[in-house]
């Protein structure tokens, strides 16, 4: 088997894990990516009693497409779980999300739950939060004043993708190479105005890492 096929598994296994936890009767939100895919593959070919709701127009198509009811936040009010992939997990269970793109709406499905279970490979696992880059949905109004700030906060590099959200707005990654504190490095960029929101989910959040190695093995992170 190649590498790609070995994180490809590993992928599977983790998304597949998550989707045991999901029980007749819940609320779930449903994260983006490619490993949260995996989850979505499992409940389509489950089928529980449970209704979704979907963190971005390509996993509410994958989960409709798969039999599941998928209904907007504001109709299912609350969840009982939110599942989704990351990008960067360091030791604190803080994240790193969207590189996908979606982590606005990943963020109010997650706030939504009292339980938010991620799903990584271990190649997500890092000491500190940075070398991925942090995701941001900025507003076009003022990309190049959003990107001074950015600066000032110490991004070495700002860079924009050429694909837009979901929402519309520009898709941003400030590059700070070792993010020390992301608790203040949050609160940070959530006081720029003209961001959306940003990809760093604290781990305070999190109610536990699915991590699948490699070699199929599957262990949970917790505080
Ligand atoms: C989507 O915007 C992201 O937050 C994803 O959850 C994250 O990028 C993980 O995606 P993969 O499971 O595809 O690595």
């Amino acid at each position: 088997m190649s590498a790609s096929d070995d994180v490809t598994a590993a992928k599977e296994a983790t998304g597949r894990a998550a989707a045991d936890l999901v029980e007749d009767g819940m609320r779930v939100g449903l994260g983006t990516g490619s490993t949260v895919h995996f989850t979505i593959v499992a409940l389509g070919e489950r089928q529980p009693d449970i209704v979704c709701t979907a963190t971005s127009v390509r996993t509410h198509d994958l989960a409709t497409s798969l039999g599941l009811q998928v209904v907007a936040p504001d109709e299912i009010g609350a969840l009982d779980i939110a599942i989704d992939g990351a990008d960067e997990v360091d030791p604190q269970l803080n994240l790193t999300k969207g590189g996908g793109g979606a982590h606005t709406r990943e963020k109010v499905v997650a706030e939504m739950s009292p339980r938010f279970v991620v799903v990584v490979d271990e190649s997500k696992l890092v000491d500190h939060l940075g070398p991925f880059g942090t995701p941001l949905e900025v507003l076009e109004f003022a990309p190049g004043v959003v990107t001074s700030r950015l600066e000032a906060l110490g991004a070495r590099r700002v860079t924009t993708r050429d694909e837009r959200s979901d929402n519309g707005n520009l898709l941003m990654d400030a590059h700070f190479e070792r993010v020390a504190h992301p608790d203040r490095l949050a609160a940070s960029l959530a006081a720029v105005p003209g961001i959306v929101e940003h990809g760093i989910f604290l781990g305070s959040t999190v109610e536990r890492v699915i991590v699948a190695g490699a070699d199929g093995s599957v262990r949970e992170l917790r505080h």
